[in-house]
């Protein structure tokens, strides 16, 4: 039987203009090109200046994933972004995008599932459109980690980078694992992990923003774990195996937790989408910044079968699982 489903029909990013090397925070703090790329992968990142907000990025991403489809401003009947650094505190970043685009309708929210944004962002959308409530949705993932980093702390400064990503999904109909669309997505929680990975200020309780504390070493532990189980549960729901995945686009947090997953699916690197080395962890623009990245340059077609998944603060994992 057919039943509607997401057809992932556009991709789009985009990268603050300014790029920051590992030597130049070992300029200007105790640390290492050497230590950050061994322990973490990571080569450089891209900061934003003050005019890249997260509506500002997120726009240009989103208008980047509507060309890619073909589609307009009239064909957006909502838009979800996932951030945890919005421009303000209301309106949401979504609905600073919306004006932006000349989107006239439809809905606008933010989602704060921190690096889980975009996949927590493209469960709801998916069962939105499966439920007949919209046909067109923008879930975007748009952050700028930069403004919530205390730049004195060598353990969490040199991880993050800025940056959006989105994708355009709209109804369609299909049936099956090979037909195209989102075959599912699993988004998961457990606030009893609050405490490894958070920003330490409070809307109207201090007098300066908050900034991003992390135990690095438990966040890694709980990774590892809830993201090779994301992977079971993926594969398992839809009665796939790891062979039928051509392409994982994971969360870039660590090169080690990364290679951990691939392995995990048994998938040569070259079909494991890397952006960590250059664009360093973007929380919840790097899943679709990764993918976009890969739609662009011709790895990902039509066609392939994409594993994306994600974990961050709260804690929040989950994964999708995507027919091209
Ligand atoms: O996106 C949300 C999800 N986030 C993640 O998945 C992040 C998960 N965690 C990690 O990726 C890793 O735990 C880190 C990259 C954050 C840290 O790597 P680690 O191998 O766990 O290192 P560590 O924190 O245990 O630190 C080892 C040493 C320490 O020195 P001592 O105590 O052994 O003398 C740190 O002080 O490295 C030191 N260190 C640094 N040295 C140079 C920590 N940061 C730096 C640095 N440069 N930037």
């Amino acid at each position: 039987m057919t039943s509607i489903r997401s057809i992932l029909t556009g991709v789009g990013g985009y990268l603050p203009r300014r790029c920051v090397s590992n030597d130049e925070l070992a300029a200007r703090l105790e640390t290492s090109d050497a230590w950050i790329r061994e322990r973490t992968g990571i080569g450089q990142r891209y900061l934003a200046d003050e005019s890249e907000t997260a509506a500002f990025m997120g726009t240009q991403a989103a208008q980047a994933a509507l060309a890619y489809a073909g589609a307009t401003a009239a064909d957006v009947d909502g838009i979800i972004v996932g951030t945890s650094t919005p421009d303000q505190v209301f309106p949401a970043t979504a609905l600073r995008i919306q004006a932006a685009l000349g989107v006239t309708g439809g809905f606008g929210f933010d989602m704060a599932a921190a690096c889980s944004g975009f996949i927590y962002a493209l469960s709801v959308a998916d069962a939105m459109i499966r439920a007949g409530q919209a046909r067109g949705i923008l879930v975007i993932g748009s952050e700028v980690y930069s403004r919530i980093l205390d730049w004195t702390d060598r353990g969490t400064c040199v991880l993050f980078g800025d940056g959006a990503g989105a994708v355009f999904l709209q109804a369609g109909e299909g049936s099956g694992t090979s037909a195209r669309g989102i075959l599912s997505t699993h988004i998961h929680a457990q606030g009893s992990l609050g405490d490894i990975l958070y920003v330490d200020a409070a809307v109207g309780q201090s007098n300066r923003p908050g900034t991003l504390k992390m135990n690095g070493k438990e966040v890694f532990r709980h990774a590892v774990t809830k993201l090779a189980d994301a992977v079971d549960e993926c594969l398992k729901h839809n009665g796939l195996l790891q062979k039928d995945v051509d392409w994982l686009v994971p969360h870039q947090a660590n090169k080690r937790i990364i290679d951990a997953m691939g392995k995990k699916l048994g998938l040569p690197p070259e079909r494991v989408v890397v952006t960590v080395d250059r664009h360093a962890n973007t929380s919840a623009a790097s899943v679709p910044l990764a993918l976009a990245e890969a739609c662009a340059d011709g790895r990902i077609k039509p066609g392939d079968l994409v594993l994306m998944e994600a974990l961050g603060g709260g804690l929040t994992w989950g994964s999708a699982l995507v027919r091209m």
